[in-house]
């Protein structure tokens, strides 16, 4: 099969979350299955071409875009780690020669454009590459317009006239919320076909996200129960309609992980290997992770347990209930915590201070370090995730594959891939609560911190997290079957 996969964020070139992960997996997956995949991105202003051994291949191609025509240049390189998957670089120095992917807090100003521009150019690029696409994959609301080009302007064409749409969600929160005018024009949709109760329309703007629901052909999201609570609460947030009218055609499928760059047995980034066998291991990361933090000789312990984060921090991780609850675990000397996150002023301000107050109790770092957030995995023995909603999650999977035991809050992808321990049967592999309350966070947390190296349960809870099999192979077979039923349509 011949799949297209048109993202705004792709590992290890751009990435701010888990997008980047499984626009980057995906592709990787599926290669080795023997299908054809190529993979469509800005060539935003950080990405170093000669890391990657970027080159150009084509100038100045031309992209319909409004009534006008811009132009782009591709430039391509093979994916890491799978040499036989093309990656091309949409080049526009107006729209993504800048820093940052979307532009901090509000975003910039001119993401309509950006982000339409990249839609119509995915078009344009397999035109030029000669690439025909079985299946145009497009994910979140960024390159979600890519959905209604297909089956408004490219369905006629020969090169698109059997390829089919499925639009994948990663997160409801993000629309893409859009001037109407503005975005049709650049779309180059009749202005007509806007009106209140189209496809494009939702609260009187143009919404990308509704748009990708309902010109797709299939549309999945990234887990099974988050399938379902889009559906029927408001983690749809608005979108509720347009998912039950799509109900038959809306598929949860669950994320997976690449073990080729998650695997405590080969990764690059923590000072020594190990596996189930060799668990006891994780105690070496732990204070190669202490001295990396300055973490004074007389305070360097393995014996205090160590809760591991690593974040966007927003309201969405559940960063709200860690306020109210942090502060006492350390005072009471009841663990150690780690944190790596980004985003929110206000919540960074809270850890550094926490941090300034319990500098070897409290561990901070901000921005973005992936070596660290790999370091953070093998180091912890807890993994803390008391998201608010939750459409899938990666970084809790990394926990359980580094026999870093989960904290989680029942939601989304959190309550697919994490059972409750229980110390009768041995059965579990991390510690949910379902209220979104400070009070559920704590129970969980002392639950969780009272089986702290308690034999026989540590190393059950522990084995049973790194048995679990969440690898991005049995996820990226199933998009497979999905694109297979799309093209049955
Ligand atoms: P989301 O996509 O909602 O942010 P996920 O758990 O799906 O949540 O994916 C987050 C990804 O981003 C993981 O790969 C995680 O390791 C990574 N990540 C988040 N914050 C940072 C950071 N500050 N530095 C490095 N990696 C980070
Ligand atoms: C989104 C979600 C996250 C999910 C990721 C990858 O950013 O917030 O839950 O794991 O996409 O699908």
């Amino acid at each position: 099969m011949n799949i297209l996969v048109v993202a705004a964020e792709v590992a290890p070139f751009a990435k701010v979350g888990g997008l980047a992960d499984m626009a980057g997996a995906l592709p990787r997956a599926w290669t080795k299955d023997g299908h054809s995949v190529a993979i469509v991105l800005p060539k935003y202003g950080h990405i170093d071409v000669d890391t990657y051994g970027i080159t150009k291949v084509a100038d100045g191609i031309a992209v319909p875009f409004g009534h006008w025509t811009e132009y782009a240049t591709i430039w391509t390189c093979p994916m890491p780690g799978a040499p036989d998957v093309p990656v091309y670089f949409i080049e526009s120095t107006e729209y993504y020669d800048r820093p940052g992917i979307y532009g901090y807090h509000e975003g910039f100003e001119d993401n309509d454009r950006r982000f339409l521009f990249l839609s119509c150019a995915a078009f344009e690029l397999c035109r030029a590459i000669k690439f025909v696409p079985d299946i145009i994959h497009a994910h979140d609301y960024h390159t979600a317009p890519c959905m209604p080009l297909l089956k408004v302007r490219f369905r006629h064409e020969p090169l698109f006239q059997h390829c089919r749409g499925v639009f994948t969600i990663h997160n409801m929160a993000y629309q893409g919320l859009y001037d109407p005018a503005r975005a049709m024009e650049f779309c180059g949709f009749p202005v007509e076909d806007f009106y209140h109760g189209s496809w494009y329309e939702q609260d009187g703007v143009f919404n990308c996200l509704k748009a990708g629901i309902m010109f797709a052909d299939k549309v999945t999201t990234v887990s099974p129960t988050y399938a379902q609570e889009i559906r029927w609460t408001p983690e749809g947030m608005g979108l509720q309609g347009a998912l039950q009218a799509r109900s038959g055609d809306l598929i949860g499928v669950l994320n997976g992980i690449d073990p080729d760059e998650w695997s405590p047995r080969t990764d690059l980034h923590i000072p020594v290997h190990y596996d189930r066998t060799t668990i006891d291991r994780k105690d070496i990361s732990k204070l190669a992770l202490l001295r990396q933090f300055n973490v004074p000789e007389s305070d360097l312990t393995a014996d205090l347990p160590l809760v591991g984060m690593v974040t966007r921090l927003t309201d969405q991780k559940g960063i709200p209930l860690v306020l109210e609850v942090l502060e006492e675990f350390i005072e009471a000397g009841h663990c150690r915590f780690v944190m790596l996150g980004s985003g929110e002023r206000r919540y960074e301000s809270f850890f550094v201070g926490l941090a300034q107050r319990f500098p070897s109790r409290v561990l901070v770092g901000t921005g973005y370090n992936t070596p660290l957030s790999h370091l953070i995995q093998a180091a912890s023995d807890y993994y803390l995730m008391p998201s608010r909603f939750e459409p899938c999650g990666l970084t809790q999977m990394f926990a359980l594959a580094y026999g870093t035991v989960p904290i989680v809050r029942v939601t989304g992808g959190l309550a697919d891939t994490v059972t409750q321990y229980d110390p009768i049967t041995f059965l579990g592999t991390g510690f949910r609560f379902v209220g979104y309350n400070a009070d559920a966070l704590r129970t969980a947390m002392y639950d969780a911190l009272r089986l702290y190296k308690r034999t026989p349960h540590w190393d059950a809870i522990r084995s049973n997290a790194m048995n679990q099999d969440n690898s991005i192979t049995t996820c990226a077979r199933r998009y497979v079957e999905i694109f297979g039923w799309a093209c049955e349509k």
